[in-house]
């Protein structure tokens, strides 16, 4: 019953990404991508994702209903240590890897991760070598980039993390839900925390 969720899912994901002409110029839409299926592990976060997803856009609005009915079926990610970001950050976040070389679709041509934060919390810098277009599917948050100006972005922005380039995230009276795409080597890598 939940695969036909994911592909709703994925298609919702598939209409948005042709919609978008940031995300369509980023990466075109992988052409192996084939069903893998990983374990759901349902978290606290998946109920607050479906309560409280954010504003979406007359666009977005697909792509987040759907993301939203998946919530219970996925294999959540977390990452981070409470060391790292602290006990309310782990709590109220989560992502998961809709396709890529771990996802619950596969594809070594690309990684399509969705990530979920509730309001008020700070991701620390951090940084990776593949190179990153995040998207707003709802709700918004601050973005910053080591050497340009920080973003305020909503439903239906985008923006470029270049290859190693630190970057940050804030959310404050909203939370925001993403639809991340990763190009380049190590797509099944990690981010890391930044040097400060
Ligand atoms: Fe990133």
């Amino acid at each position: 019953m939940s695969r036909a969720l994911f592909d709703a899912a994925l298609q919702a994901a598939r209409d948005f990404h042709a919609a978008i002409p940031a995300l369509s110029n980023f990466a075109p839409w992988p052409g192996d991508l084939h069903w893998a299926g990983r374990s759901p592990n349902p978290v606290p976060r998946a109920a607050l994702m479906q309560s409280e997803p954010g504003e979406a856009s007359d666009l977005s609005r697909p792509l987040q209903q759907a993301l939203c009915a998946l919530a219970p079926h996925l294999e959540w990610r977390l990452t981070y240590t409470e060391d790292e970001v602290g006990r309310d950050f782990l709590d109220r976040y989560g992502w998961f890897e809709l396709a890529g070389p771990t996802g619950h679709y596969r594809t070594d041509k690309l990684r399509m991760t969705v990530g979920y934060w509730g309001a008020g919390l700070y991701y620390p810098w951090h940084q990776h070598g593949p190179e990153e277009l995040y998207s707003v599917v709802s709700g918004g948050a601050l973005f910053e980039l080591e050497g340009e100006e920080p973003l305020t972005l909503g439903a239906g922005d985008t923006r470029l993390h270049p290859s190693e380039r630190p970057h940050a995230m804030t959310t404050t009276d909203q939370p925001i839900l993403t639809f991340v795409l990763w190009r380049g080597e190590g797509l099944a890598d990690d981010p890391q925390m930044s040097p400060s």
